[in-house]
């Protein structure tokens, strides 16, 4: 059989709750291998969507198509080779967490060993523990166990990572890493951006059920300036910073922040008032626009002009 390149094609995709329309046209492709990340504000639509492509509620309007399967129709031959982490996840809460492993392999073909992905996600020592008394924490990793017990070709983990401390955290970063080298499809939705950045091939951004941006993390930042920030320095005044070309200057209480296109000739003009003036730039900074920018842009987009619901997808 022909490898289809595409996992998941999602076209113009609708849904709604009643008279809310929670996702207004989205159109996505997933490529077989990568890591593909959906990152929105709350309410977006990002959970919607995703369980419209894991085939738990048929969409409104648009097609999905998931490993060359309609997700709806053909959910149970879908669900054999997809691993699903919710955002949140049901659990018998008297169960142990290897009863709970157990039960689940019950109902999983080609499942793992119970003591095998309970040490992936590193809560073999919490094999006898009562499912009630975990921390957030480790239920988030709990669901991740349930979500690899079939050696999936395909994951979707919504907000996977959420509870977790950051040693946790960079743990299941690590554990995705190592998922994603094997060949596994990730499809994940997050708040941290730092976790999409780290982690994602391409990303989408949704606001408002629609997406605002879209493509490697590189594409996404192409065209954000980067910051140059430092404190104001003792004896100097906001009003003698000097203008920086291209820049957009900000300074909040002794906070100074340039929003800039180019940096080295925004330094060069920096260093020389300071020469100039006999004052250090001691705590200075330079940083490449983040996602996180680009998120915060976009919201402020919004906000600003109202009605107004940013670009279309790229
Ligand atoms: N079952 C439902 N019935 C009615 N409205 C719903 C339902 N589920 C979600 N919504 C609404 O649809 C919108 C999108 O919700 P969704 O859960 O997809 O957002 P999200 O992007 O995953 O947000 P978050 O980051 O908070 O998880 C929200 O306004 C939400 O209130
Ligand atoms: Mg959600």
């Amino acid at each position: 059989m022909r490898e289809i390149p595409e996992v998941i094609e999602v076209l113009e995709l609708r849904q709604s709750y009643g008279d809310y329309e929670a996702v207004r046209g989205v159109s996505f492709t997933v490529r077989r291998g990568e890591l593909f990340a959906l990152l929105g504000t709350n309410g977006a639509g990002k959970t919607t969507t995703l369980e419209v492509v894991e085939g738990y509620r048929p969409p409104t309007s648009g097609s999905v198509r998931v490993l060359g399967l309609d997700p709806y129709a053909d959910g149970p031959a879908l669900r054999r080779r997809t691993g699903v982490m919710l955002q949140e996840g049901g659990f018998f809460k008297e169960l142990t967490v290897r009863e709970t492993v157990d039960a689940w392999r019950r109902f999983t073909g080609r499942a793992r060993a119970t003591a095998d992905v309970l040490g992936r996600v590193r809560l073999d020592t919490k094999a006898g523990t009562r499912v009630g008394q975990l921390s957030g924490g480790e239920r988030r990793r709990l669901d991740l166990a349930l979500a690899l017990l079939n050696d999936p070709e395909l994951l979707f983990l919504d907000e996977p990572t959420t509870g977790m401390d950051p040693e946790a955290r960079r743990t299941t970063w690590q554990l995705v890493r190592e998922l994603r080298a094997a060949g596994t499809t990730v499809v994940l939705t997050t708040h941290y951006l730092e976790e999409a950045q780290q982690l994602a091939d391409r990303v989408a951004i949704m606001d408002a059920g629609r997406i605002t941006a879209a493509g490697t993390v590189a594409e996404v930042l192409s065209g954000r300036r980067s910051r140059i920030t430092f404190p104001l320095p003792p004896g100097a005044a906001a009003s003698d910073l000097p203008r920086l070309p291209g820049a957009d200057l900000a300074v909040q209480g002794a906070a100074v922040s340039y929003a800039v296109a180019r940096t080295a000739p925004a330094l060069a003009v920096l260093h020389e008032w300071a020469g100039s003036r006999g004052v250090e730039l001691d705590g200075i900074e330079v940083r490449q626009a983040s996602l996180e920018d680009v998120f915060l842009a976009l919201a402020a987009d919004r906000s600003a002009v109202p009605g107004e619901r940013g670009a279309s997808p790229t």
